[in-house]
């Protein structure tokens, strides 16, 4: 299909990095069209491992365009960072990297501001953020006034814009910071460092929405990267803990500028259980032995905070929810090896809430914290599925556990994944009508 989408179904780490490099080489361009660095996807590539945060995970694909649109908010430093990091492990980015001069920059002030703010909130109430500034630069887009984007980088007025925005922030945290020692924004060293990086990044940027309006009227073959999950969009997930964008299906068209009617495949990517970091209600969590043996098999630890990830049995409610609302045609499940050697494994299709059956997700957040999952156990398998390329020597129960994805999605499974590697896949043409 030539306008694809790699979206999560979930809280984010379902493995999207993985299954986009996989796809990758089918496609010429692929876009990254939300978020910032909060976003970690993971790649490996015949066992060496390879980290992305706004690069998209297309790039270790010669010959590739990737493309970070101006729906993405970008912190230089991290950027060029990242940029050199994937130099130095032999993976080229030069021309192959286009940046968006209509994305926002994320500015010293932003992770201030974020910092200050989650001081102030007591740990309970805590969104967990990554502390990237990633919420505070999407409020100054929305805000407007406050706002620069990285074609404003090039402009005549910079010096004057940071100035006017430093004395506003200045004030803005003197006041927050409530008497204890505070270091003002210096806004002429901001203006020095931030040139310096505008210079570095010059040769990346461009008109995106263009190109990409282009591709798609040439129906070149497209791939779109979706960066966290459904359940952490701004309007679709379990506010206020998410993130500031959408990271729901629903952020493919505005983020990169491409009409939905457009797009021609979404592919869903959820894990055989779920996971969340940060703060929020998971009512499959599993804050027990077996979320700790979940956690350790899966290595279940943020690839860019390093938190352990809070772990818990697949969600159906939440999953069917974020397919629907994200317009997932397929699914792909990854980490099916993670549940290997549990005599049994657990689906949960309704809540409990207030001892009221429940099987829509709710739109509260309160409701959620609520919610008691409803579970349904199946068999489990002990043996390594790892070495397995087919689902023909997939073990029954495994098979049993997918097809019951399947049935309470409402989605056929097209990929599963037994492993970080991209061997370590397998293609299903499904029976699910
Ligand atoms: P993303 O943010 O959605 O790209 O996912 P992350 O990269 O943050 O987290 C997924 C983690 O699971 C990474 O460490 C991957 O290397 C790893 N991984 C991906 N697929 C599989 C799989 O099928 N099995 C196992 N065991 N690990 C996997
Ligand atoms: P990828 O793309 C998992 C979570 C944070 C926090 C909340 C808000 O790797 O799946 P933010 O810094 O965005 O304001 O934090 O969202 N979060 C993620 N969790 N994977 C991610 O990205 C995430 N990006 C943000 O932990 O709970
Ligand atoms: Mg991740």
């Amino acid at each position: 299909m030539p306008a694809t989408c790699v979206i999560g179904l979930q809280w984010g780490d379902e493995a999207k990095g993985k299954i986009v490099d996989l796809l990758s080489a089918d496609f010429e361009m692929v876009v990254r069209y939300q978020g910032g660095a909060n976003a970690g996807h993971t790649v490996v590539i015949d066992g060496k491992k390879y980290a992305v945060s706004l690069v998209p995970s297309g790039i270790f694909h010669p010959g590739v365009q990737c493309i970070i649109t101006g729906g993405a908010v970008i912190h230089p430093p991290r950027l060029l960072d990242e940029i050199k990091r994937l130099r130095s492990q032999g993976i080229e980015v030069g021309s192959n990297l286009l940046i968006s001069d209509r994305a926002h920059v994320i500015f010293p002030w932003h992770t201030e501001t974020e910092r200050v703010h989650d001081a102030l909130r007591c740990p309970e109430k805590s969104i967990g953020t990554t502390m990237r500034g990633i919420g505070p630069c999407y409020q100054d887009k929305a805000g407007r006034q406050q706002a620069i984007r990285i074609g404003d980088l090039y402009r005549s007025n910079l010096k004057e814009r940071i100035a006017e925005i430093a004395t506003e922030k200045n004030m803005m945290l003197a006041a927050l910071s409530n008497g204890s020692p505070f270091t003002p924004l210096d806004a002429d060293a901001i203006y020095q460092e931030f040139s310096g990086y505008a210079k570095e990044l010059e040769p990346y940027i461009g008109d995106s929405t263009k190109i990409l309006l282009d591709a798609i009227d040439e129906d070149r073959r497209i791939l779109f990267e979706g960066a966290q999950g459904a359940l952490l969009d701004i309007d679709h997930g379990t506010f206020p803990f998410v993130t500031s964008s959408n990271s729901s299906g629903a952020g493919i068209s505005s983020g990169s500028g491409v009409p939905g009617k457009r797009l021609d495949k979404i592919i869903g990517v959820l894990k055989a259980y779920n996971t969340r970091v940060g703060g929020g209600p998971f009512p499959t969590e599993l804050d027990n032995e077996l979320g700790d043996q979940i956690r350790t098999q899966g290595n279940e630890f943020g690839t860019v905070t390093g938190r352990p990830r809070r772990c818990g049995w697949f969600d159906a409610v939440a999953a069917r929810y974020s397919a629907r609302v994200s317009g997932a045609d397929c699914l792909a499940i990854s980490l099916l090896d993670v549940l290997s050697g549990l005599p049994e494994v657990s689906i949960c299709t309704a809540y409990d809430i207030r001892g009221k059956k429940v099987t829509d997700f709710p739109s509260h957040v309160d409701d959620l914290a609520d919610a008691k999952p409803i579970l349904e156990t199946v068999p489990g398998w002990d043996v390594d599925l790892t070495k397995m390329r087919s689902a023909e020597e997939l073990p029954a129960s495994a098979m049993d556990y997918l097809k019951r994805l399947e049935d309470c999605i409402g989605r056929p499974i097209e990929i599963v994944s037994v492993g970080p590697d991209r061997e370590q896949t397998m293609f299903l043409t499904s029976s699910y009508a």
